[in-house]
């Protein structure tokens, strides 16, 4: 893994958003993985603000989210395909068609799930895998105990996650299970940043930095990835 640490949150977002621009320009119809959550959003505002202002095609890129909860109702605003659409898809050229969500309301979850990982196949794999990471070292929703070959699939969320995720859902309850891309899906990916903003995340990370691979720590499974840049703002760094 490489380590790059940013003085500023928004340095983390200037990089992150003007390599997914780069890779775009140099890929019309770049497979992009697509992590949602709080450290995203200013990565994303910052790749619009972008690609607006270069005129960056969008129309044959294709995005995949990593993550949806289950049991939302249709159109919830605690959605995940709801979080890409309000902060990327629907301010860029995106084809609709191009944008892909795990099926968590599919009557056989387990069929829809193997259809991702054939979609993902079908269109040459994941150029690009972005991830944020949780207080207890998921990737996407892969939970401690998360096995290192694992596919996409469906998982019960871990009380840290629902207790770190809680105040999102302003009073609602949050899911109990979710479909996530799994881990060895994540590591078929060509290229991969692993992005952490926030003195929050300080403990966390430096477990991972300085971690043996431990499925305890589903994130320290990118230690196998040939090709995965850890993206730090110096306070999620302070403890490596
Ligand atoms: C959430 C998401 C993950 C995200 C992570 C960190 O539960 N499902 O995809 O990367 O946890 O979230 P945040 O950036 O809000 O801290």
């Amino acid at each position: 893994m490489e380590i790059k640490v940013f003085n500023t949150a928004a340095e983390v977002a200037e990089f992150v958003s003007s390599q997914i621009n780069n890779k775009v320009s140099t890929k019309k119809d770049a497979v992009l993985g697509l992590a949602t959550g709080r450290t995203m959003d200013a990565i994303y505002h910052r790749l619009v603000k972008e690609a607006l202002q270069k005129n960056i095609d969008y129309s044959q890129v294709r995005g995949f989210a990593v993550d949806e909860y289950i049991g939302l109702v249709k159109d919830s605003a605690h959605s995940y395909e709801k979080y890409l659409n309000l902060h990327l898809y629907e301010h860029l050229n995106f084809n609709k068609e191009n944008t892909h969500i795990p099926a968590t309301r599919s009557d056989d979850i387990d069929q829809a799930c193997a259809d991702y990982e054939s979609i993902i196949q079908s269109v040459g794999g994941i150029d690009l895998q972005l991830l944020g990471i949780g207080l207890n070292g998921h990737i996407g929703l892969n939970e401690p105990g998360s096995c290192i070959e694992s596919r996409t699939r469906v998982v019960a969320l871990s009380s840290t996650t629902r207790s770190s995720n809680k105040v999102l859902f302003r009073g609602d309850n949050v899911p109990l299970t979710a479909v996530t891309m799994g881990i060895g899906t994540i590591l078929e990916s060509k290229e991969c940043f692993l992005i952490a903003t926030g003195e929050t995340k300080s403990d966390i990370v430096q477990k991972v930095i300085n971690g043996d691979i431990n499925s305890q720590v589903p994130a320290t499974a990118l230690k196998t990835h040939t090709n995965c840049k850890v993206i730090l703002d110096k306070h999620a760094a302070k403890l490596i």
